[in-house]
């Protein structure tokens, strides 16, 4: 089994580990929504559903992989593009695509972060804690919490590029580049 990305195609494990975390992402941030539906239904839901722990689970679960995800990137060779796309084009979107795998090992690690700072712990299912990382420092608190802010801001604006990117690559240039993400042999 090929394991890591060479110059003619995504590993399995680069395939699998990249739709794994756009799921993740997806949830965490419908478990954020859901949690976010009324004031006081959010502090009725989280209490009796446990989502806040399960959104946190999923969080551990996207920080773990990410770091991983983010080392095999950096490390590994970007396989050929598809198609005959233009140069500036090829590395924006190589360079967007690592900056979104650095966003999911920075962002959780920010949260968990602002919490310990806060005071809070960072709960799981079953009532397991994960250990402060610092004691509670409201002003650290309220850095982290702006750089977060300013971090998920340009997550959100990269990951709208790499959307935007895999729309034009399958829609108008008509490229097998989201097929091949999706496991498909590509002759390049
Ligand atoms: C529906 C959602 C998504 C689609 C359609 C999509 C599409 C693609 C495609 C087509 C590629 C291959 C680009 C190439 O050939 O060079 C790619 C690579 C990549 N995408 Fe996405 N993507 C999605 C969501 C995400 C999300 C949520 C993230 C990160 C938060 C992400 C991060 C990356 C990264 C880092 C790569 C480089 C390969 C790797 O190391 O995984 N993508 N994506």
């Amino acid at each position: 089994m090929q394991w890591r990305d060479n110059g003619l195609g995504f590993s399995p494990v680069t395939i699998v580990l990249h739709w794994m975390v756009a799921a993740l992402l997806v949830a965490i941030l419908g478990l954020e929504i859901a949690m976010a539906a009324g004031p006081e239904r959010a502090a009725d839901m989280a209490a009796d559903t446990g989502l806040a722990e399960v959104q946190n689970l999923l969080g551990l679960v996207l920080f773990l992989v990410s770091i991983y995800r983010f080392y095999a990137r950096i490390t590994s060779v970007h396989p050929l593009p598809v198609g005959t796309p233009n140069p500036v084009e090829v590395i924006v979107s190589r360079s967007v695509a690592a900056a979104l795998a650095l966003a999911m090992v920075l962002l959780p690690a920010a949260v968990w972060l602002s919490r310990a700072a806060g005071g809070a712990a960072v709960v799981l299912p079953g009532g397991h804690a994960l250990p402060r990382l610092i004691d509670p420092a409201p002003g650290l608190k309220a850095l982290v919490d702006t750089l977060f802010a300013i971090g998920g801001t340009a997550f959100l604006a990269g990951l709208a590029l790499h959307l935007f990117g895999a729309w034009k690559s399958h829609v108008v240039l008509k490229t097998p580049a989201v097929q091949r993400m999706l496991g498909k042999h590509v002759e390049l």
